[in-house]
């Protein structure tokens, strides 16, 4: 979050800020004005980045609130402990939260922003792949529940989004791979253009290089923006951000979350396009595709031998994007173009249809 750096990507979107984007710092407190500002961050990404942005913007150490690494964090007893203590700490109305990390820390954060003495504004600061290009983005905040993820959480539109792309110089490597499976998700229901251009730029991709970044993160970005901006509330064309989810988030669920999320929706989006080709929904020569696509990022493409197709089934029907019990697929009919956009994207799939899907990916 330096000043005026080159490799900076700076997304602003608040409809009332449209400071000059080559001026990070400025912009930061232009939109901070006098607030007082409580930095949110992670074990890992306080020491990191969280404390130096504190200290460049004065934010004393008891200002900055440092939870444990991992979404076991993500929950209302850190929210509670988290909003306790800013209340102690005589935090007012005029607070502005700074929420510095992944996606746990932006849910977590955001959340804490989304209900502090009835909301407070919010600046994201996405330190992995995954939040810079999906978590920061939407405005969606929230905690995990024992019922299940995201359960309990407000919109709440960040006045702020700030990616310094040499973060993910310090992220591992795993962590990287698992962001770049919801840029190929991104591609895929975009437009071949999209996934052609990742293809293309897989090498200079995995070897960080910063103006190929800039452009990745950029290009994403504006695929989430506009996905969200036309569909504020998730009505419709929201629900094509879901593809490779239903079963993603099965397959994440069996392994106890020992799985890294993007690596199941890895998974998810090759059988999804099984299903989809299975469904004659898509042309068969889909499923090769995609496959092609999560391998070149060196993602996972096959369900670990140890799941049971008929336990991942069954666990695909406790997401919440399930519709009194029915559940929903976001299926892709081609590249780029998700099926049933005339039923809102949503697909229901026979239970016989996804067991041989299952089946042919184990
Ligand atoms: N709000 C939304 O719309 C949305 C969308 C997608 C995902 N999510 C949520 O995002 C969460 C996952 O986010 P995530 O994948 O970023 O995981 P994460 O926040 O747990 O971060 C992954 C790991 O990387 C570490 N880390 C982060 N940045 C680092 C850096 N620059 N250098 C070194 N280490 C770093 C973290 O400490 C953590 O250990 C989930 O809880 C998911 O529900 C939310
Ligand atoms: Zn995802």
């Amino acid at each position: 979050v330096e000043a005026g750096q080159r490799e900076t990507v700076e997304v602003l979107w608040s409809a009332v800020m449209a400071p000059k984007a080559s001026d990070v710092e400025g912009a930061i407190r232009e939109v901070a004005g006098r607030r007082r500002i409580a930095v949110i961050s992670d074990a890992n990404v306080m020491p990191l980045y969280g404390a130096p942005f504190a200290k460049r913007f004065g934010v004393s150490e008891d200002d900055c609130f440092t939870i444990a690494a991992g979404e076991s964090s993500k929950t209302r007893g850190e929210w509670s402990r988290i909003t306790d203590a800013m209340l102690a700490r005589g935090f007012g109305r005029d607070s502005l939260v700074v929420a510095i990390g992944g996606g746990v820390v932006g849910d977590l954060g955001g959340f804490v922003a989304a209900t502090y003495m009835r909301g407070v504004p919010v600046i994201q600061v996405p330190t992995t792949l995954l939040a810079m290009i999906d978590a920061s983005i939407g405005g969606k905040t929230g905690v995990d529940t024992p019922a299940g993820k995201n359960l309990v959480g407000a919109f709440h539109e960040p006045l702020l989004v700030l990616a310094d792309l040499r973060a993910l110089k310090t992220l591992p490597p795993a962590e990287f791979r698992a962001g770049l499976a919801e840029a190929v998700k991104h591609a895929l229901i975009t437009s071949k253009t999209e996934l052609d251009w990742l293809l293309t730029n897989a090498a200079a991709l995995a070897a960080l290089d910063l103006p190929t970044l800039r452009d990745l993160v950029r290009r994403h970005v504006e695929i989430k923006l506009k996905v969200v901006f036309e569909d504020e509330r998730e009505a419709g064309v929201r629900k094509t951000l879901n593809f490779g989810h239903t079963i993603g988030h099965a397959v994440e669920a069996m392994s106890n979350y020992s799985m890294l999320h993007g690596e199941c929706v890895a998974i998810g989006m090759v059988v999804e396009a099984r299903i989809a080709a299975a469904m004659k929904l898509a042309p068969a020569t889909l499923v090769d595709r995609v496959q092609a696509a999560v391998e070149t990022f060196g993602l996972p493409s096959r369900i670990p031998g140890q799941m049971a197709p008929g336990d991942i089934l069954a666990a695909t029907r406790s997401d919440k994007k399930s519709r009194g019990g029915q559940v929903e697929y976001a299926l892709l009919a081609d590249i780029g173009r998700v099926a049933n956009a005339q039923a809102g994207y949503g697909t229901s799939v026979p239970d016989s249809v996804a067991i041989e899907a299952l089946k042919a990916s184990r």
